[in-house]
């Protein structure tokens, strides 16, 4: 394995991975773990800390003054990169999509602290749309003499999909060559790639379950192709994963922001019973994926699944929550949150 491949570092490694024994035995699992990847650090924390240690490593090198980026009105994405630029002494510029607003909120609100420069599109979160509107920033930005460097949608590339890989040699590190069950969000699929990669290669026995935010199965199995063979080109491994036994799905979300409300009662029952936070566009829909799968039989109980807390804590101040009446919360059993889903 190349090993040499450069890494910059943002993130407090390992983060921990803790019990969440209130909520197992609400679910009738024998363990459940919280990989808290969204103690990382770096403005707030969350995964894409890991993703830029190898993606910004370039930057460096390479005399850049400039990061561009993009990604959703809430993006993690964007603030950490603000972060990290910010932290590399470097020029910072956002496009933005979503809805029409009137308020800084959440990541909007800290990009701001960031000072990063932001220009939105409102009404679209179509990555085609942002990235058109990133590529006729970065030209004009190079005819004014600036040296810019275009990180694409969620920090998704080969190289920003071995934070991943070695997040999985991390837990492997912590837990050992375990059987488990691996469960995460997936929106531009780095995550999920890097994942899927690194269990191959240092956790075998575990299998990892990926849950869309956004996208359908098969433009993930498409993304996750290209990302998976690109990583393993960069660590020179010959690596097969076969698609057919990817196990994403596709039927937890309603759009990329929208609120569904088995992801709200998720929310609240995880913060009743452990205290955990978690936000309604990326891991509260990961929390309603396991509930649901868990009723139907499809999680194994008896092995620990391992569920990768991805950050995202500045969405909860976001608002769109319906989460302040904790007298229910205790109200929505698992059945409940079947009943929810077949409304
Ligand atoms: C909190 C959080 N979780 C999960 C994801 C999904 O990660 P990826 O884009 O690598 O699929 C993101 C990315 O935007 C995120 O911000």
């Amino acid at each position: 394995m190349n090993d040499k491949i450069p890494r910059l570092h943002f993130a407090n490694l390992p983060t921990p991975i803790e019990h969440a024994e209130s909520l197992a035995k609400h679910l009738g699992l024998k363990t459940l773990l919280i990989k808290r990847d969204d103690l990382t650090g770096l403005a707030g924390g969350g995964n894409k800390a890991r993703k830029l240690e190898f993606e910004l490593a370039g930057v460096v090198k390479g005399g850049y003054d400039t990061v561009i980026t993009i990604g959703g009105q809430q993006s993690n994405h964007a603030r950490m990169t603000a972060a990290a630029a910010r932290k590399l002494g470097l020029d910072v510029k956002l496009v933005l999509g979503g809805e029409e607003f009137d308020e800084y909120k959440g990541n909007m609100l800290l990009n701001k602290v960031l000072d990063a420069d932001i220009r939105y599109i409102n009404g679209s979160d179509e990555d085609a749309d942002l990235a058109a509107l990133m590529e006729e920033w970065t030209e004009e930005l190079t005819g004014e003499g600036k040296k810019v460097y275009a990180l694409p949608i969620g920090g998704s590339t080969p190289l920003g999909s071995l934070g991943y890989v070695y997040a999985i040699k991390e837990i492997r590190e912590q837990m050992g060559d375990i059987e488990a069950t691996i469960i995460l969000p997936v929106g531009s699929c780095g995550t999920f790639a890097g994942a899927l990669l690194g269990a191959k290669l240092f956790m075998p026995r575990a299998t990892v379950t990926g849950v869309s935010i956004s996208r359908t199965k098969a433009n993930i199995l498409d993304r996750v192709r290209d990302l998976t063979r690109g990583s393993a080109q960069l660590l020179e491994e010959e690596v097969f994963i076969d698609e057919n036994t990817i196990r994403v799905y596709d039927n937890y979300h309603e759009g990329y922001a929208v609120p569904v409300e088995a992801a709200q009662a998720a929310i609240r029952t995880a913060a009743r019973l452990e205290g955990l936070l978690l936000d309604y566009i990326y891991t509260g829909k990961v929390m309603a994926a396991l509930f649901d799968l868990t009723l139907k039989g499809l999680i194994n109980k008896e092995i620990p699944v391992i569920f990768i807390h991805t950050g995202g804590l500045p969405i909860v101040f976001a608002g769109k929550h319906t989460g302040n009446d904790y007298g229910k919360c205790l109200k929505y059993s698992v059945n409940d949150i079947r009943s929810i889903r077949n409304k």
